[in-house]
Formats: structure tokens, C-alpha cells, sequence
């Protein structure tokens, strides 16, 4: 059995103190979970841990069964066997499965890439992590859940003792989640000590076996799983008791018309929809995995499958959707589920990346007749005060936040583009649940003042506690509507996996 030990940890970036003093431990066959906010420094400790930042570049000590490991590189903390993988997905789309196992560590004999071993090896790796796809076949055609699964078979590729799992599971299905934990499992049997992050505490309390807090890059807590319990988790990762992080549900009168109609909207994914969302109000989506939600809004938006018949109004006009730009032009913003392609600009600053959609489409001149950057700057600052976004200032470049705020100034960007209706497809992936409070709150005070919101989560509790109604699909159909201040997740859960035969299926919940 090893031992794998951080002691003080401290690092510092130009102008932030990512980690004032950080210490843990993960013994072989074990699981530790590692909590905190957006910000708080997990990446960065794991970046520590796996030679990303090297040895010099922080203060504090690394060990491994009280040895001192100083690493230079990335290559010393696989020689040292830690392998890592990382919270945005790296996988290559125009290469094969295999050649994306291997890239960086292909097994070569004299120069050259050895093909059959290779191939042996892909099989091997795939088999490990319950990936049943040809390793010749384009990674292209992964969904997310198998690209995470081909992540963790490349990190296992080393052979690893120590496995980090940076937010494996943020962006995938309930079923997917399961699947990806059985696998962790799986690779914790084999004797490989395992750190994982998450911001999902079902899942922590799940497969952890013991779970680390750290808040502002401090450590704060370390406890076995049995002897902590999830309140006592949120209240150390923030800081203070957090009680219902859902504003207050009250029925919407609503007096007039809608803001946008949907009717007997028919594509390739659903059949027959139709929806309406007032001024003010905030609508639900929800469903299993491949129920078409998303596509809903996506082909409203003009990036998803084409509509063949049907009708959406919006404003009380037929409303034609041409091209995702003339969607935001008219008032409609899609902020999307999609985690690794945020649309950033990770080399400009929040201001920039926040405020150029807006600028570029004219949606400020449309709004005030002139180009006011002082009051778009104002927005744009609020926003960011709003949004709870931890960095210095708007002027902070983008690419030095952490995963859950880069989230945030992707909402913020579509935002700034003044949207009448707000489309938002799991919204609060990868984000904090402190942020989240925030962030619903925002939603509803920005409904509040007239904005229609459509929310799509795979999370009941987000779709049932931030929405005045939910509409319900499955198979692409509408299967009914609730009223979110009388309905259960149950009679959700019945409606998402009733079917057009009306008979049932298993659901992935
Ligand atoms: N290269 C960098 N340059 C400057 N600051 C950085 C850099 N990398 C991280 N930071 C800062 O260090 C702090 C910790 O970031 P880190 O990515 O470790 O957070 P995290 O806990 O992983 O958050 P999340 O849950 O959002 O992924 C943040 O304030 C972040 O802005
Ligand atoms: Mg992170």
C-alpha cells in the first residue's frame, strides 16, 4: 500500500494566492473526494500533484510514502505514477480512439510507433473502462459521456497508482454519472488511489471514502465519509449555513400575451411540441437523456435540427429563425450545456469576452440608439459583481479563471446581449452550490423584470425549485405540464418515462 501526501501547499499566481496552505492524503485503494467553491483551488492543488506546475514553482511538499517527490515536469509524476485528468476534455476529434490513448506516450521500438501493441493495449483500455468501441474509429463520434471514459482509459494508459479525477462527471447524464463512477470503482478495486473533484455531493457521498474540503485555498476539513454528512460539507465549502438555496416559489399571474409561442413544433428529434413562455416567467424542461430537450432549443435558436412544420411566435410575430445571429438580434439567447466549447476567448479578458457578442451584433445601439461604452462597462461590471465571478477585476484575462467562472462570464456574455427570452440548457454545471443559490436568484430577479426563461436541466430539484412550470417530454413528445408550486419530482419522474404507447420504460434517474 502507498501513500501519497500534500503537506502546506502554497502557490502563488501574479497578483492571486491560489493555495495559502493546502495538506492531504490518499492511500492506495481509496477514494478521496475534494470539495470546494469555484475558485477555492482544487485545480490548481491537482496541477500541484500532477507536475503541471513544477517543483519551485510553489511552496510546501509533496510525498510518497514519506519520500519527497520534487517533480519537473509532467513526465516525473507519471514516472512517479500519478496520472491526471484534467476538467476540460482533451480528446482529439479528427484522430482515432487509439491514437488518442497513446498521443504524448506512444510505445515506440526504434523510432517507430509499435502498431500491434498498441492495439492490444487499446483493447485493454478500453475493456477497463467499459468503452465498447473499435479503437480504429473516429473519436469524432463519442458523446461526451464515452469521450470522458476515453480521458480516463488515456490516464490509465500509464498504469497510474494515483489516479486525479478533475470534475469527471460535470458534464454528463445521470446514467453516464453511474456509468463513469462504476468505473472508478472498478479502478479503486485494482488498488489505485483515486482523488476525485466534484461539485455533485450525491455522487461524492456515493463513491468517496473520505472527503477533503478547502475554501479560499485553505484546508478546512477532512473527514470519512460515514462520519460527515452533505449539510455539514455545503457549510464548510462556503462558509456559513445555507438553507434553501431556491428563491421563494410563488404563483404567476400572468396577464399577457405570451412572449413566445411554440406550436406543433415538429423536427427530426421532437414531434408535435408546443410551449408558450410569458414576460416573467420561467419554464422548466425536463426529461431523460435523448427526450429531445435540448434539441428543442436549439432548433428554436437556429443550431439544432431543422424545423419541418410547425410554428413559433415570438412577440406576437411569426418568428422565422434564419440564423443564430438573427436569433440574438431578435431577442433570443441560448446559453449552452456544452462544457468544453464555452465560446471564450480564453486569451481576452472578461470584459472583452463578456461584452463582444453584444458590441459585434449591435445590440446596444439597437437598445439606446448609440454605442455607450461606459454604460455597457457598467453592465457589465454589475454582472460580474452579480455572478459572484472570482478574479481580481473584469480586466483579469480569462483563461486564469477557474472552470466555474469561466462558466459564469459565458452567462454573463449572453446577458450583455439584452435577450428578451432566455434559453438556458443545464445552466449550473460545474458550478458551486453557493454560486448556484446566487445564480437561480439572479435568473428569477431578471424574470422578474421581464425576462422569459426556458431552463432545461437533467437535475429535478434545479428544474422543479427555479421554474414557475415544467413541461415534460419524452421521446421527443410533450408528455404534460406542472405547476412547480404542487408538483413532486415523482410526478415529473412519471410523465419523463411515460411513453406514446403509454407503456413504461426504465428510467436513468
Ligand atoms: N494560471 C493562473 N493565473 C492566475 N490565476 C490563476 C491561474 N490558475 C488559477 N488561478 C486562480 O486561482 C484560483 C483557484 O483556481 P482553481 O482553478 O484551482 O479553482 P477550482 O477550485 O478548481 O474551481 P472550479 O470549481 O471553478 O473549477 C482562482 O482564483 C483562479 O482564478
Ligand atoms: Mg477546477
Amino acid at each position: 500500500m502507498a501513500t501519497l501526501q500534500m503537506q502546506d501547499i502554497i502557490k502563488d499566481f501574479p497578483g492571486v494566492r491560489a493555495l495559502g496552505g493546502v495538506s492531504l492524503r490518499v492511500s492506495s485503494g481509496e477514494v478521496l473526494a475534494l470539495c470546494g467553491e469555484n475558485g477555492a483551488g482544487k485545480s490548481t492543488l491537482m496541477k500541484i500533484l500532477s507536475g503541471v506546475y513544477p517543483h519551485g514553482s510553489f511552496a510546501g511538499e509533496l510525498t510518497l510514502d514519506g519520500k519527497p517527490l520534487y517533480f519537473r515536469g509532467i513526465p516525473d509524476s507519471v514516472r512517479a505514477g500519478i496520472s491526471i485528468v484534467h476538467q476540460e476534455l482533451s480528446i482529439i476529434p479528427e484522430l482515432s480512439i487509439s491514437e488518442n490513448l497513446f498521443l504524448g506516450h506512444e510505445t515506440s521500438v526504434f523510432g517507430f510507433v509499435n502498431a500491434a501493441s498498441e492495439a492490444r493495449r487499446s483493447v485493454d483500455l478500453l475493456n477497463r473502462v467499459g468503452l465498447n468501441v473499435h479503437p480504429d474509429s473516429n473519436a469524432a463520434n463519442l458523446s461526451v459521456g464515452e469521450q470522458q471514459l476515453l480521458e480516463i482509459a488515456k490516464a490509465l494508459s500509464s498504469n497510474p497508482k494515483f489516479l486525479i479525477l478533475d470534475e469527471p462527471t460535470s458534464a454528463l447524464s445521470p446514467k453516464e454519472v453511474q456509468k463513469v463512477l462504476q468505473v472508478i470503482e472498478g479502478i479503486k478495486k485494482q488498488g489505485v488511489g483515486c482523488v476525485m473533484i466534484s461539485h455533485k455531493l450525491e455522487e461524492v457521498f456515493e463513491i468517496a471514502d473520505a472527503i477533503a474540503v478547502i475554501r479560499d485555498g485553505i484546508s478546512i476539513s477532512w473527514n470519512k465519509i460515514h462520519e460527515t454528512k452533505t449539510e455539514q460539507v455545503i457549510r464548510e465549502m462556503v462558509g456559513r449555513e445555507l438553507n434553501d438555496i431556491y428563491p421563494e416559489k410563488h404563483r404567476l399571474t400572468v396577464l399577457s400575451e405570451p412572449i413566445l409561442e411554440v406550436r406543433n413544433l415538429t423536427t427530426r428529434v421532437v414531434k408535435d411540441v408546443s410551449f408558450s413562455v410569458h414576460r416573467g416567467e420561467i419554464l422548466g424542461i425536463a426529461g431523460l437523456m435523448g427526450s429531445g430537450r435540448s434539441e428543442l432549443l436549439h432548433s428554436i435558436f437556429g443550431t439544432g435540427p431543422k424545423i419541418q412544420s410547425g410554428e413559433v411566435r415570438f412577440e406576437g410575430r411569426r418568428f422565422i429563425c434564419k440564423s443564430p445571429v438573427e436569433s440574438v438580434r431578435q431577442g433570443l439567447a441560448l446559453v449552452t450545456e456544452d462544457r468544453k466549447r464555452l465560446g471564450l476567448v480564453l486569451d481576452q479578458s472578461i470584459q472583452e469576452n463578456s461584452t463582444l457578442t453584444a458590441m459585434c451584433l449591435g445590440q446596444w445601439v439597437r437598445a439606446m440608439g448609440f454605442i455607450q461604452p461606459a454604460a455597457i462597462r457598467k453592465r457589465a461590471e454589475e454582472l460580474f459583481e452579480l455572478l459572484h465571478i472570482k478574479a481580481p477585476s473584469l480586466d483579469a484575462i480569462t483563461r486564469n479563471l477557474s472552470g466555474g467562472n469561466q462558466q459564469k462570464v459565458v452567462l454573463s456574455k449572453w446577458l450583455m446581449t439584452l435577450p428578451k427570452v432566455l434559453f438556458l440548457d443545464e445552466p449550473t454545471r460545474g458550478i458551486d452550490v453557493g454560486a448556484r443559490g446566487e445564480f437561480y436568484q439572479l435568473i428569477r430577479d431578471l424574470a422578474d423584470q421581464g425576462l422569459g426563461v426556458v431552463v432545461v436541466s437533467s437535475e429535478l430539484p434545479e428544474v422543479l425549485g427555479l421554474s414557475h412550470r415544467v413541461l415534460v417530454l419524452s421521446e421527443g413528445r410533450a408528455m404534460g405540464e406542472v405547476e412547480t408550486l404542487t408538483a413532486t419530482p415523482e410526478s415529473v419522474m412519471r410523465l419523463a418515462v411515460k411513453t406514446k404507447k403509454d407503456d413504461w420504460k426504465e428510467t436513468s434517474a
